[in-house]
């Protein structure tokens, strides 16, 4: 396939087209909306990788919300645990008390999320779940279960619609695997 914005690089296959990324998170928004019957919700994207995701679905959320951004250290596949993470922007909001949605773009190892979830949960939200648009299971990693999931990804290396490799690819309008 000839892109433009695809630096020239083929794509193997468009695993996810606009519409149907866009029919999946209007679905996950009414699951999201059904959820939170009360309380305050803020949903905090990390961030980059969930940046086009994240504003599409709070379109399709049909209750208040705040919305916030993480940005957590990042180690590379070859990271040995240390136990923590590091947040490079530490959300403004006050997260105790409150219902914490947090939007990933891809869960692979889990171990991003593992981390988070541990060092969220420290500052006593009232429920703290995960959604993510893409899950690979393959994670052995991770220690809570996403409760909204998009798609259930192939084990292929994806990108597009806020998802890299190597900063590149995150503006285009589908999902495509570079394999
Ligand atoms: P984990 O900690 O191994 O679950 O890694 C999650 C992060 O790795 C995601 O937030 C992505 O930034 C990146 N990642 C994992 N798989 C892919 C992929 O297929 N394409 C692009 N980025 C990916
Ligand atoms: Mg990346």
């Amino acid at each position: 396939m000839k892109d433009p914005r695809l630096l020239g690089r083929a794509v193997r296959r468009i695993v996810y087209d606009p519409e149907t990324i866009a029919r999946r998170t209007r679905e996950l928004g009414e699951e999201i909306t059904k959820y939170y019957s009360d309380g305050d919700v803020v949903v905090l994207g990390l961030l980059k990788g969930s940046f086009i995701f994240l504003s599409d679905l709070v379109r399709e959320i049909r209750r208040p919300l705040h919305v916030d951004f993480l940005v957590a250290s990042s180690y590379g596949n070859e990271m040995v645990s240390s136990g923590t993470v590091r947040l490079l922007y530490d959300p403004e909001t006050v997260l105790e008390g409150k219902h914490i949605l947090l939007v990933e773009d891809i869960i692979d190892s889990g171990r991003t999320l593992s981390r988070l979830y541990d060092l969220l949960s420290a500052r006593k939200p009232r429920s703290l779940e995960i959604c993510a648009l893409l899950h690979k299971h393959i994670a052995t990693e991770l220690k809570v279960p996403a409760r909204f999931v998009g798609f259930d990804a192939p084990n292929e290396f994806l990108v597009g619609y806020g998802l890299d490799h190597a900063e590149n690819f995150r503006h285009i309008p589908f999902i495509a695997s570079l394999q």
